[in-house]
């Protein structure tokens, strides 16, 4: 798969992708509305070149509140994703060049208030999605909110019942008469759970 040319259908309207931002958009300027008074800490794995952090942040009245996290493995989409947050002046956005999937690159900001896990749920398979969210309590703080995608088939209701399994409530799930993406966002009703360092998430093993 090329990372960066997966991109691109997001420049053109009404396609699933340029679909699927607006709703990670919406869930994501939610999660920020609906923040603690205080700081708020954002991480996103696999965050590609941004768009959904970078399209929100500069225009919500929380974006001095917030610090970022974004990890992402490919440096075209890293390059690109530094480049549209300093156009956008957010300083407070960092952009690491890494494996998303080890916690190795999470423990310096975790445990977050906000938590993207957009465009992984579609490259990993069944197993991997389970064993990957039973870590996601340690990244979130308690009452954080996950913001995720997944398609419409496959693995959507193996996520969901994951996230339930591991303390997540959901709050939103996109209109299931949109059959070429989901979209959910859960909140962590969970206990602060540690995050250590060396251990593997998940790894992008579906075959495509
Ligand atoms: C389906 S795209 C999703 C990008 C972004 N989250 C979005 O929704 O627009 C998956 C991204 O994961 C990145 N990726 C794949 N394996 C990774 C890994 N182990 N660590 C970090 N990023 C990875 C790819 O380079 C790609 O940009």
């Amino acid at each position: 798969m090329d990372w960066d040319a997966w991109h691109d259908e997001y420049d053109t309207p009404g396609t699933r992708l340029a679909r699927r931002l607006v709703v990670v958009r919406e869930q994501l300027t939610i999660a920020l509305d609906s923040a603690p008074p205080g700081p708020i800490e954002i991480l996103s794995m696999c965050a590609g070149q941004g768009r959904d952090v970078i399209g929100v942040l500069p225009e919500h009245p929380r974006r001095a509140d917030v610090t970022a996290l974004l990890v992402e493995l490919d440096p075209r989409n890293v390059t690109k994703a530094k480049e549209a947050a300093a156009d956008a002046g957010l300083d407070n956005v960092e952009i690491r060049e890494g494996d998303a999937g080890s916690t190795d690159n999470y423990v310096d900001l975790a445990p977050a208030q906000i938590v993207l896990a957009c465009g992984i749920f579609g490259n990993v398979l069944p197993e991997t999605a389970d064993k990957a969210i039973g870590f996601f309590p340690g990244l979130c703080k308690p009452g954080a909110d996950l913001i995720w995608t997944g398609g419409r088939v496959g693995l959507f209701e193996l996520v969901r019942s994951s996230l339930a399994k591991n303390e997540f409530e959901q709050q939103f799930v996109s209109d299931p008469r949109e059959t070429q993406f989901g979209v959910g966002r859960h909140t962590y009703r969970g206990e602060a759970q540690p995050l250590g360092r060396g251990t593997t998430m998940f790894t992008f093993d579906k075959p495509h």
